[in-house]
């Protein structure tokens, strides 16, 4: 619920500070440091507001005592007091002289935090902007998200993405209070992480990507960073190991993953169900171990990705077993196990999460009492061209431009998957035709900011001729971060 008073503002200058409780916990004390860095890196507002003052950030943030009130304050603080907020929620109460936000927990006070920076104006995106106020329109905001999943997918195997270029993800998702980043770290073309016990899979399998260019693959640190990086902005990297399917990387690196014994060539094509791992073979199942005990040490989320899409070169049978015996491998290693929609016609538990993509099963999981992610491909697979004239992208499950992606609702999605058994939302963002961070951001943007609003806003608010207007004021904004997105016709940009 947003009530704006038009007209007035909340000034940020030189002498604004950041306040929190004298006993505010660390995590309140690191947003409210993020916030701090955001509002006074701005030049306009750059000056220290002491001599005294060393650090750029270190008198920002102002501790108080309960109850204090500081004029030209943003005061940040958790109120346990409150049951009514509801998880991820926040309160924000703009006047002319104080902003205060009030969340029941960290990931609302940095959501809060996402709505200051968009009420504010686009500069404060941009660091070298000279002689822009930035202010933000008095008013008061209830907030709190529709889905507990609001996912992005990237697909760093047909395509390698650098530490650095996930890292510049992870800020965008967080504009957008997007809060799962979902890795597909393995596929035909490439192995894209490091496993110990398992070297020839990332230094040989890691070494290529589609169209024959050089891939890449993390280190179990850089993984590790970057999943402590997407924490710290409230996102949960969730790992995929793609299996049995899709393993051509894997296979051409350890032949006895293959039921012939013959390891075959690296694959840099894009045909996809050719390849799979021999289920019969106890060196896969060492390798599954191996593989989902590694990744489960680094990664602290709960989940555990094991794709299971695609898969022709198995018996059904065969099939049904193989993703059976690897969820009781994601569940020995202390993980909830989470697979494409094709996994639902194993005989799998309802703790398991089903990732609907097209026609597939995901009801027979719901039935079972299951939960269901929706990543539909006519709406959600950002690697889908926008129209027919979209130089990069695939067309096979529709052309998507922003309404396609916005204009529709997921509880109506599918029969027999109502709104009580969908997690969320979450949007694949494949890269067989997608090579460099600028085609992974042209695709992603404007679409997943679409994506955003349908996982977090009420039906009841939501509306697609307010929205494209609402985007096009937005326009500027991904500007000023740098994005090279998509300048949809459907959408009045604002210059
Ligand atoms: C998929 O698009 N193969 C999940």
């Amino acid at each position: 619920m947003a009530e704006m008073t038009s007209g007035q503002f909340f000034v940020v200058d030189s002498m604004t500070t950041v306040v929190i409780d004298a006993d505010a916990s660390a995590e309140v004390a690191r947003i409210a440091d993020m916030l701090a860095a955001m509002l006074y890196l701005h030049p306009a507002t750059a000056r220290p507001r002491t001599a005294r003052v060393v650090g750029p950030r270190a008198a920002r943030v102002q501790r108080v005592s309960a109850g204090e009130r500081l004029a030209n304050s943003v005061s940040l603080r958790l109120a346990a007091d409150r049951p009514s907020m509801r998880a991820e929620g926040y309160e924000l109460d703009v006047q002319r002289d104080r902003v205060t936000l009030v969340a029941g927990e960290g990931s609302g006070l940095f959501y809060g935090i996402q709505t200051i920076r968009q009420l504010l104006p686009p500069a404060v995106e941009n660091r070298d902007a000279i002689n822009r106020q930035l202010r933000m329109p008095v008013g008061r905001i209830t907030d709190a998200p529709r889905f507990t999943w609001r996912g992005s997918m990237l697909d760093v195997s047909r395509h390698f993405l650098g530490a650095d270029d996930v890292k510049r993800h992870i800020d965008l998702m967080a504009l957008y209070k997007l809060n799962r980043l979902h890795l597909h770290l393995s596929d035909d073309q490439g192995w894209r992480i490091e496993i110990k016990s398992w070297p020839r899979l990332a230094q040989f399998g890691g070494q290529l990507e589609v169209g024959g260019g050089t891939g890449g693959f993390y280190t179990q640190e850089q993984l590790a960073e970057i999943v402590a990086y997407a924490r710290a902005r409230f996102i949960e990297v969730v790992p995929e190991i793609d299996m049995p399917a899709h393993v051509n990387a894997a296979l051409s690196a350890y032949p006895e993953l293959n039921c012939d014994g013959v390891a075959p060539p690296p694959y840099t094509g894009i045909v996809v169900g050719f390849s799979a791992l021999c289920p019969e073979s106890e060196a896969t199942w060492r390798f599954v171990d191996d593989v989902v005990r590694e990744i489960a040490a680094l990664v602290p989320s709960p989940w555990f990705h094991v794709g299971g899409d695609e898969v022709e070169k198995l018996t059904h049978d065969q099939y049904v077993r193989f993703v059976e015996r690897a969820q009781g491998i994601v569940h020995a290693h202390g993980k909830q196990m989470i697979g494409w929609g094709e996994v639902a016609t194993a005989n799998i538990a309802s703790s398991t999460i089903v990732q609907h993509w097209r026609g597939d099963s995901a009801h027979v999981h719901v039935a079972r009492g299951g939960k269901v992610i929706l990543s539909p491909g006519p709406r959600m697979y950002l690697d889908m061209k926008y129209d027919s004239s979209t130089v990069l992208g695939l067309r096979w499950a529709g052309l998507i431009d922003v309404r396609q992606a916005y204009d529709w609702e997921p509880a109506t999605l599918r029969p027999g998957v109502p709104e009580s058994a969908i997690l969320g939302l979450e949007a694949p963002l494949w890269s067989e035709t997608i090579e460099t961070m600028r085609d992974f951001e042209f695709m992603a943007f404007p679409r997943l900011a679409a994506v955003a609003e349908l996982a977090w806003s009420a039906p009841a608010v939501r509306g697609w001729e307010q929205f494209r207007w609402r985007l096009g004021a937005h326009g500027p904004r991904l500007q000023a971060l740098g994005v090279n997105f998509y300048r949809s016709p459907q959408v009045p940009w604002s210059r």
